[in-house]
């Protein structure tokens, strides 16, 4: 089965004689169509609010897409904070979520006025006694064995993020005591999810526990946040979640849990990022060996630095050998990187058409969590990034590293290490 491109061989051969493979090709108009579909599906929602995951594809140029379409900025780190400041995201456009968070990131997500989402109930005396507590503060319910997640964000209950239930009734009294007067509740409990209604029962979750806060500690919620975690479809046959399903189940429940009670009008936010830009970002790469000992091996000029999903979670990553796509694919190989590891593999006994030294392939769905996941253990170098408009006018939004930035951190200074006798 094949999966659509939104591009040719012609015109990623023409991109290839400017930018040398391996490299990250970003289609923004599908980026762009991504972010309307999701605000569409929650339309009857005043307060909805879509946060990018800046994790899964950190570049400005992508952020800045996300903003023109309305969507703010999910960041846990602080770079993120400041890749999202430069892009113009501030206050309440950012959420932000992080664990196990150390002083001068809440420092500066709070200098920016962003929502700070509290991952531990030892948060609320760290933050109090280092930068002191805003007046709008979030928690992360972890639901444990309640909820099932996967292989991507672990069991909730083997995860490390986020409060338990009795934590959750714990910290807002304490909050509500210091006298925090604006709260929210978040939780993020599965990854690349296809099935739509588990968001439905998510918000059932969330809508049911902000109820309880209400009657049993007067806590006034004033959004729920109900995380990222919408699948793609990575492998053909797979169906994409149905947004406008999920977004019509969610206003039900919205309209017979929260619609008649005081806790209307409440906000609902999410914060994706592999349905924003997963499908939309292709890894080109060029074949450049072959090699047959009990398998076959077809070599690739890009490895698991470039993407590091197959290696890691054994994630399926369509690939198509650019103009061979009606060809019988009848090899069976493995794709692989010039890693020294042995799980550096694109796929693994995949069929393909016959690849020749030269061809281009591209790896699909690598748009979320893959050049961002870049490293460069064994001395690889992560690649450029390019996005391409609706014109086909395609920009470098990142350039490739090279041995200079390889070397950057190092001092050669006081080395003797001349060429030898
Ligand atoms: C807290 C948090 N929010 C949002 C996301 C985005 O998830 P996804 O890209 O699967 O939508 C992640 C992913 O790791 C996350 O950890």
């Amino acid at each position: 089965m094949q999966k659509p491109l939104p591009f040719d061989e012609a015109f990623v051969r023409k991109v290839a004689e400017t930018y040398p493979t391996p490299f990250y090709l970003y289609d923004e108009a599908g980026i762009r169509q991504s972010c309307r579909d999701l605000n569409s599906a929650f339309s009857w929602c005043p307060g909805f609010r879509e946060y990018f995951a800046v994790k899964a594809l950190p570049n400005p140029w992508i952020v800045k897409i996300a903003k023109e379409e309305g969507l703010g900025a999910d960041c846990s780190s602080l770079p993120e904070l400041i890749l999202s400041e430069r892009v113009g995201l501030t206050g309440e456009h950012l959420m932000f979520t992080s664990n196990n968070t150390l002083t001068h990131e809440y420092q500066k997500a709070i200098s920016l006025g962003a929502i700070v989402n509290l991952d531990d109930l030892t948060h609320i005396d760290y933050l109090k006694e280092t930068v002191g507590l805003p007046e709008l503060l979030c928690f992360r319910y972890n639901p444990g064995s309640a909820r099932e997640g996967n292989v991507i964000i672990g069991k909730p209950e083997e995860a490390k993020y986020g409060f338990t239930e009795s934590q959750l009734f714990e910290g807002y009294s304490r909050l509500r005591d210091l006298g925090v007067r604006r709260f929210g509740l978040h939780t993020m409990v599965a990854s690349n999810e296809l099935n739509g209604d588990f968001f439905v029962e998510t918000a059932r979750m969330l809508f049911d526990l902000a109820l309880r806060l209400h009657s049993e500690l007067g806590i006034h919620i004033e959004f729920v946040n109900l995380g990222g975690g919408i699948g793609i479809p990575y492998r053909p046959e797979h169906k994409p979640v149905d947004l406008r399903a999920v977004g019509d189940n969610i206003r039900r429940l919205y309209e017979s849990m929260i619609g008649s009670t005081s806790l209307h009008p409440m906000k609902i936010l999410m914060e994706n990022g592999r349905m924003i830009t997963g499908p939309h970002g292709f890894l080109v790469t060029t074949a450049v060996h072959h090699k047959n000992i009990y398998r076959d091996y077809v070599g690739v000029d890009a490895c698991m630095s470039n993407l590091m999903r197959p290696g890691m979670y054994g994630a399926y990553h369509h690939i198509t050998v650019l103009g061979k796509e009606n060809a019988p694919h009848d090899q069976l190989v493995d794709v692989v990187g010039s890693l020294c590891e042995n799980n550096d593999k694109f796929a693994i006994q995949r069929s393909l058409p016959r690849v020749d030294r030269g061809d281009l392939l591209v790896i699909h769905d690598a748009g979320a969590h893959g050049h961002a996941m870049g490293f460069q253990y064994n001395g690889k170098l992560r690649s450029a990034e390019l996005l391409m408009s609706a014109d086909g006018t395609v920009r470098m939004i990142r350039r490739a590293e090279t041995h200079n930035d390889y070397f950057a951190t190092l001092d050669f200074s006081e080395l003797a290490c001349g060429v030898q006798a």
